[in-house]
C-alpha cells in the first residue's frame, strides 16, 4: 500500500471511529432529553372533601410528581406541586401554622403558595382544581 493511500485509509478509519464515538456520547443525552412514553398524558385525581381535614393536607402523586391538596383553616381547598421552586425538595405542610416549610434550605410558602421566606425564587406551582359538590378533581 502506498503512503498516500495508507494515509487516506487511516483518515477514513479515524473518521468512522469519531462518528461512532460521537453517537455513543450523544445517545445518553438524547435519551435523557427525549420525552418518555406517556409524556403529555395528563392525569387527573379525584378526592372527597372529607379526605382533607380543615387545616390539613393530603399528599399524592400527579403525572409522576409530588403534589399536595390543602384546606387552610377558614379557607377553601387549593392544590400545588409539592416540589420546592428552589432546588426541588418536597415541601412539608405545617399544620397549625397554615404554611409550607421546605426541609432542605428553610424555604417557606403560604397556604396560597406565595414565598414567605428563604431562597425559593417563585411561588409553588398551583394545580388546576374543580370542586363539584363534595368532589375535588385536580389536574
Ligand atoms: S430546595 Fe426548598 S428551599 Fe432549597
Amino acid at each position: 500500500m502506498e503512503m498516500s493511500s495508507r494515509r487516506k485509509f487511516l483518515t477514513a478509519c479515524l473518521g468512522t471511529l469519531g462518528i461512532a464515538g460521537l453517537g455513543a456520547a450523544l445517545y445518553p443525552l438524547f435519551r435523557y432529553l427525549a420525552p418518555s412514553k406517556g409524556a403529555g398524558i395528563k392525569q387527573k385525581m379525584t378526592f372527597q372533601m372529607s379526605d382533607v381535614p380543615e387545616g390539613g393536607a393530603k399528599y399524592f402523586e400527579l403525572n409522576g410528581t409530588a403534589a399536595v391538596l390543602v384546606k387552610p383553616k377558614g379557607g377553601t381547598v387549593v392544590a400545588f406541586s409539592a416540589v420546592c421552586t428552589h432546588l426541588g425538595c418536597i415541601v412539608q405542610w405545617q399544620k397549625g401554622q397554615d404554611q409550607f416549610l421546605c426541609p432542605c434550605h428553610g424555604g417557606q410558602f403560604s397556604a396560597q403558595g406565595t414565598v414567605l421566606g428563604g431562597p425559593p425564587p417563585k411561588p409553588l406551582e398551583k394545580l388546576p382544581l374543580v370542586v363539584q359538590g363534595t368532589t375535588i378533581t385536580i389536574g
